[in-house]
C-alpha cells in the first residue's frame, strides 16, 4: 500500500489565484496556493499532506544551510487543447530524482510515491494551469536535509516539498534568440563530481560567472569541460545542440551534465523525423571552425524551463560567433512545434510521455 493512501489534505481558506496576473507570467513565481509534503525520520518517508504554501520553520543550525545537502526537479503540467490536465514526463524526473539523492547521501523516493505525489498537487491546483502555448504549471519538487547538527555528515532527518507555480518563458522574450557567453576560466563541473545530480550547490556556484556574463551582455554561460576548458558541456538551465553540415550534435552524457529529460526527448523526436542526431565530445574550436566555414547552421538549447530555445550568439575570448541571424532555425522551431504540440495534446504522443490526469 502506497504511503500516499492516508494523505492529508488541509486547503486554503482563500486562494491568491485571481491575484496573479496571467497576462504577463514570467518564470518569477508567484508560488500556488499549496504544497506537498513529507518528512524523513526513523528510517521512513510520513506524514504526507497537501497543505497551504507558507513559510518554513528552520532552526539555524539546520544542516542544509551551512552544507547544502539538498536536489531538486523540474517538470511541468499543460492544459491541453482538449482541456485535459498533461504532466509531461514524470517518470523520468523521478528516476533523475533518485540519482540526485543517492550522489548526496539523501534517501530515496520510491518513483510510484513520487508520481503519485506530483498528481495529487497538481489535481488540487489545476485551476492555476495556464492555456496558452508557452506556459505552463511548472512543478518543483525538492528535498533537503532537514535537521540540526554541525558536523559533516548525512543527516537523519529531511523534507520533501513539491510547489507549483504558473510560469511563461524562462528567456526574456524581447530578446529573440538567447545569447552566450563561453566561460572558459572558471567551470560547472569536474569528473567525478556533482555534475549529473540536480543539487543545490551547482546552480550556487553558477551564478558569479553568470554575473560576469551578464555585465558582459550575455544572457548565459556555455559551459566548458572542468580539465582541458575545451569540450562544450551545457548551459546550466538548458543542454546544448548544434546543426552542423547537416548533422545535429550534442554533448555526450559522461556525468558531468545534467540528464535533461528535454534533451532526451529532443533526441528521440529527431531522430524520428530522419536528423542524425550524435551524442559525442565537442570542443569549442570545431564551433569556431564550423561557424568559419559557414556550416553552423543553428544551435539551441532543450530544458523544461527553456522549453527549445535558439541560441543566436555565443562569445569565446572576445569574438562573437553569430547563429543564423539570431533567428529559429527551422529544425529549432520544429522541434518546438512538435514537443509543445505534444505536451498540449495537438499531436499523437507515441510514446506516452504525457501522463494524462482524469480530473
Ligand atoms: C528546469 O529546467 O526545470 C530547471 O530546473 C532549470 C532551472 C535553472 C530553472
Amino acid at each position: 500500500m502506497s504511503i500516499l493512501s492516508d494523505l492529508q489534505i488541509e486547503r486554503v481558506a482563500h486562494s491568491r489565484r485571481e491575484s496573479v496576473d496571467y497576462d504577463a507570467l514570467s518564470f518569477a513565481g508567484p508560488f500556488s496556493d499549496h504544497m506537498f509534503s513529507m518528512e524523513w525520520e526513523a528510517g521512513r518517508w510520513q506524514n504526507p499532506r497537501i497543505m497551504p504554501y507558507a513559510p518554513l520553520s528552520i532552526e539555524p543550525g539546520n544542516a542544509t544551510l551551512h552544507y547544502g545537502q539538498s536536489v531538486f526537479e523540474g517538470l511541468k503540467a499543460f492544459r491541453g487543447v482538449d482541456a485535459k490536465v498533461r504532466i509531461f514526463r514524470p517518470d523520468r524526473n523521478a528516476e533523475r530524482l533518485r540519482q540526485s539523492c543517492e550522489r548526496l547521501c539523501i534517501p530515496q523516493v520510491d518513483s510510484g510515491v513520487f508520481i503519485e505525489a506530483v498528481e495529487r498537487i497538481v489535481e488540487i491546483e489545476k485551476d492555476w494551469i495556464p492555456e496558452r502555448r508557452g506556459e505552463s504549471l511548472y512543478i518543483r519538487p525538492l528535498i533537503f536535509a532537514d535537521e540540526t547538527h554541525l558536523e559533516v555528515r548525512p543527516s537523519l532527518r529531511y523534507r520533501m516539498l513539491i510547489l507549483t507555480s504558473p510560469v511563461g518563458s524562462y528567456f526574456d522574450r524581447s530578446s529573440p534568440a538567447v545569447t552566450l557567453k563561453v566561460e572558459d576560466v572558471y567551470t560547472r563541473s569536474a569528473p567525478g563530481g556533482t555534475g549529473a545530480a540536480k543539487t543545490a550547490g551547482n546552480y550556487a556556484a553558477s551564478l558569479y560567472p553568470a554575473a560576469l556574463a551578464r555585465e558582459e551582455g550575455y544572457m548565459q554561460v556555455l559551459w566548458l569541460d572542468g580539465v582541458e576548458h575545451r569540450y562544450i558541456e551545457e548551459v546550466g538551465a538548458m543542454n546544448i545542440f548544434f546543426s552542423i553540415d547537416g548533422k545535429i550534435i550534442t554533448p555526450e552524457l559522461r556525468g558531468t551534465i545534467l540528464p535533461g529529460v528535454t534533451r532526451d526527448a529532443a533526441i528521440a523526436l529527431l531522430r524520428e523525423n530522419g536528423h542524425e542526431v550524435i551524442e559525442r565530445r565537442i570542443a569549442i574550436d570545431e564551433i569556431v571552425e564550423a561557424s568559419q566555414k559557414g556550416k553552423l547552421d543553428e544551435a539551441f538549447g532543450a530544458g523544461t524551463a527553456a522549453v527549445i530555445s535558439p541560441v543566436g550568439t555565443m562569445a569565446y575570448r572576445g569574438e562573437e560567433i553569430r547563429v543564423n541571424a539570431n533567428a529559429s532555425g527551422p529544425t529549432t522551431q520544429w522541434l518546438y512545434d512538435r514537443i509543445t504540440g505534444i505536451q498540449l495534446g495537438e499531436v499523437d504522443d507515441p510514446h506516452r510521455w504525457c501522463r494524462v490526469l482524469s480530473i
